[in-house]
C-alpha cells in the first residue's frame, strides 16, 4: 500500500493510518459537506433528524439531493451497505448500521444488505473460505438483530449468489483498469488477481434492483468514509452501463480504544469491543485502554477539568451509546469542568454499553432462527 504523504494519514477500505483530517479527507476524495440545508431537506421527509446527523456524525455525501429530488418526483430509492466478514463485528461496525435502521424505517425503502465472504477470503492470508462463510452467517444474525423489516430486506452472501453477481460483474470489471485499480486502493504488483477484480463485486448491489425491475431505480449508501474508493470507482463507470451513479451517505470513525484520532478495527483485540465480548471484558478493557481526555490527578482533574473532544468514552457515548442530547450535554459539561472524573465516565459508558450488548446478544440470538427470512441465494 501506498502512503499518499508520509507525514499524513491514510485511508482505504482495507488500511486506516495517523490521524485522520476528516476535512481534508473530503476535498481528497470530492464527497460534499452535509451542510444546514441539505440537514432540513431530509428533516422535510423525516420529522426529525437522527443523533447521528444532528451531531455530525454523518457529515458528507454524494448526491443525496439527487436522491431527495427523485424521491420527490415519486421515484423511491433504496438502500445498500454491507460488510466483509473476517471476525465478529465490533461497535464501530453498528455505527452505519443503526444509522441506515433509521432510513429505512424513515422512508419505508428496500434494503440490501451485502456479506462479502470472497472479498475477506481474498484479502485476509489467514482465512479459509469456509472462514469467511461462517463469519458472514454471524455477522447476519448481528444486522438481523437490529431491527430491519423483513419484508423491505434482503441479506445476500456473495458466494451463495455468485451466478448473479458475476453476471452483473463482469461488464463493470470490463470498464475498469488495473491502473485505475491500483491508483485508487494502492496496490502494488504483489496484489492477487482476485482482490483487483473484487471491486466489481462491490457495486453489484447499487444496480441489483435496477437490473430486476429492468429500470433504474436510485441508490443510496451508508457507510464509514473508508468505503468511498468503491463507489468512487462505481460512480465513474455505471453510467457508462447506462445506470444510475449510487448516492451516498458516509459518517467519520468510532475511534480504537487507545485513541481517538483513528478508526476502530477488528485486527487488534485490545483496542476493540466485539458484540460478543462478556459484561467482565468490555469492564476491563475500557478501565485498562480507553484513552483519557482526563488530567494525571484528580487533584488536577478538578481544577482544569477534561477535554471530551478526545475522550474515548465520551465520544462512543457521543457517536453510538446516548441518544439523548440532554444527558450527553451534562456529561460533557460535568468533565469539561472537572466535576466528572474519568474513573466515573468510564463506568457510565460500562454500564451503557453492557446493557447494549446484553440486549444485542439476546436479538442475535434470536435472530439464528430468522436467517430464512432474510437470506437470498441464487
Ligand atoms: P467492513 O466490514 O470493513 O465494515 C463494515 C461497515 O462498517 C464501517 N466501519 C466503521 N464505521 C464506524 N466506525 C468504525 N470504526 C468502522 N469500521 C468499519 C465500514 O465503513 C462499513 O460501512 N468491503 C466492505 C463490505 C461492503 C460494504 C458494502 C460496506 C460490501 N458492500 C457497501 C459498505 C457499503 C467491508 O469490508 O466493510
Amino acid at each position: 500500500m501506498t502512503k499518499e504523504n508520509e507525514n499524513d494519514f491514510i485511508v482505504t477500505p482495507w488500511e486506516v493510518h495517523g490521524k485522520v483530517d476528516y476535512n481534508k479527507l473530503m476535498e481528497r476524495f470530492g464527497t460534499e459537506p452535509i451542510d444546514e440545508a441539505l440537514l432540513e431537506r431530509i428533516k422535510k421527509h423525516t420529522g426529525e433528524l437522527h443523533y447521528m446527523l444532528r451531531r455530525g456524525t454523518f457529515f458528507t455525501h454524494r448526491d443525496m439531493n439527487f436522491i431527495l429530488n427523485e424521491l420527490e418526483r415519486g421515484n423511491k430509492f433504496h438502500l445498500y451497505t454491507g460488510r466483509g466478514p473476517s471476525e465478529d463485528i465490533h461497535i464501530g461496525h453498528l455505527v452505519p448500521w443503526v444509522f441506515t435502521k433509521w432510513l429505512q424505517d424513515k422512508f419505508d425503502v428496500k434494503f440490501i444488505f451485502q456479506l462479502t465472504d470472497d472479498e475477506k477470503f481474498l484479502f485476509e492470508e489467514k482465512l479459509s473460505k469456509e472462514d469467511t462463510y461462517s463469519f458472514a452467517i454471524e455477522n447476519a444474525c448481528d444486522v438481523i438483530a437490529l431491527g430491519f423489516d423483513p419484508k423491505n430486506t434482503e441479506i445476500i452472501i456473495d458466494t451463495d449468489n455468485a451466478q448473479t453477481f458475476y453476471n452483473i460483474a463482469l461488464p463493470i470489471a470490463k470498464k475498469i483498469t488495473y491502473s485505475t485499480v491500483k491508483a485508487s486502493f494502492g496496490f502494488d504488483n504483489s496484489i492477487n488477481i482476485g482482490s483487483v477484480f473484487y471491486t466489481s463485486i462491490q457495486a453489484v448491489p447499487a444496480v441489483l434492483e435496477s437490473v430486476r425491475q429492468g429500470k433504474n431505480v436510485p441508490c443510496l449508501i451508508p457507510h464509514a468514509i473508508d468505503q468511498d474508493p468503491h463507489f468512487r470507482l462505481a460512480r465513474d463507470v455505471l453510467p457508462r452501463l447506462g445506470y444510475y451513479k449510487p448516492a451516498s451517505i458516509q459518517c467519520s470513525f468510532l475511534p480504537a480504544l487507545g485513541g481517538p484520532e483513528g478508526k476502530m478495527s477488528a485486527s487488534d483485540p485490545t483496542q476493540t469491543v466485539y458484540v460478543t465480548d462478556d459484561p467482565k471484558t468490555v469492564e476491563k478493557k475500557i478501565n485498562k485502554y480507553a484513552f483519557s481526555g482526563g488530567q494525571v490527578s484528580v487533584a488536577e482533574h478538578r481544577k482544569k477539568g477534561g477535554d471530551p473532544a478526545v475522550d474515548v468514552s465520551y465520544q462512543w457515548l457521543k457517536i453510538l451509546l446516548e441518544e439523548d442530547d440532554k444527558k450527553l450535554k451534562t456529561l460533557e459539561e460535568d468533565y469539561r469542568n472537572g466535576d466528572l472524573l474519568t474513573g466515573e465516565l468510564k463506568a457510565i459508558l460500562i454500564d451503557k454499553l453492557n446493557v447494549f450488548l446484553e440486549n444485542h446478544r439476546e436479538k442475535r440470538e434470536k435472530a439464528r432462527d430468522r436467517l430464512d427470512e432474510f437470506l437470498i441465494k441464487d
